[in-house]
């Protein structure tokens, strides 16, 4: 490819995917509906005690902070720098599906790279909701954006999270030592990874 950098900025949106019992939608800012800062923080609430034992953010953030986080995805999307997917768990009674969580994408354009990262509301998990929304953005990585290397780093402490990496065909390739303060203490990371040419 001669200019990855202007291929990537030509094709690069959080477009909508579609799973069998998924579907993924880039995170916009709005008001109303399931996507507004106001309801993924109704979500957020009633699955507080479970997400805060692995991102540090839960602990802090409202509506108000959400709204910022929500912008900087939109403006990260502009920039070519990453992307903020929505999780809605497809259901026959409501065509916008019901939401579960979210995924993230932070990319390193000059490496063809980018670190994934991810969430559910406690009720959806179990169910394998998060393995196929990994394969879903997998695919569109590898497929669509042509990048050559996803990341995911994953606390030591955090086997469900590992579980996902792993069903999804990462590799296991060290220890990222202290790398995040999560509820007062930095905590080792396992680092997983995926490469095109281990899928294709
Ligand atoms: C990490 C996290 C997303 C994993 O959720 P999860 O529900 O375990 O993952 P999945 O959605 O892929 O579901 C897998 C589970 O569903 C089961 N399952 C049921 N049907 C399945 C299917 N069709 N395919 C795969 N798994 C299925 C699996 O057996 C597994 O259950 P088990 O762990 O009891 O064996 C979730 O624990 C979470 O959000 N934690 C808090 C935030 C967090 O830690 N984020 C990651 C930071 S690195």
């Amino acid at each position: 490819m001669e200019n990855y950098e202007d291929f990537f900025t030509e094709v690069f949106e959080t477009a909508t995917l579609k799973g069998e019992r998924v579907t993924l939608k880039g995170i916009r800012e709005t008001s109303t509906g399931p996507g507004s800062a106001e309801s993924i923080f109704s979500a957020i609430e009633g699955s507080r005690d479970f997400l805060k034992e692995h991102l540090p953010w839960i602990q802090e953030t409202d509506v108000f902070d959400l709204e910022k986080r929500i912008r900087s995805w939109v403006l990260n999307e502009r920039f070519g720098q990453g992307g903020c997917w929505l999780i809605f768990k497809n259901s026959p009674d409501k065509p916008e599906g019901i939401f579960a969580g979210s995924i993230m994408m932070e990319i390193n354009i000059r490496n063809h790279s980018a670190t994934l990262s991810y969430w559910l509301c406690k009720p959806f998990t179990g169910q394998g909701l998060m393995t196929e929304s990994v394969k879903l953005i997998t695919k569109f990585a590898f497929e669509t954006l042509k990048l050559n290397r996803l990341e995911l780093l994953v606390s030591v402490h955090n086997g469900k999270s590992a579980a996902v990496a792993m069903r999804c065909g990462f590799m296991e390739e060290g220890i990222n030592r202290d790398f995040e303060l999560i509820n007062g203490k930095f905590v080792d990371h396992r680092r997983f990874s995926l490469l095109a040419r281990d899928v294709y």
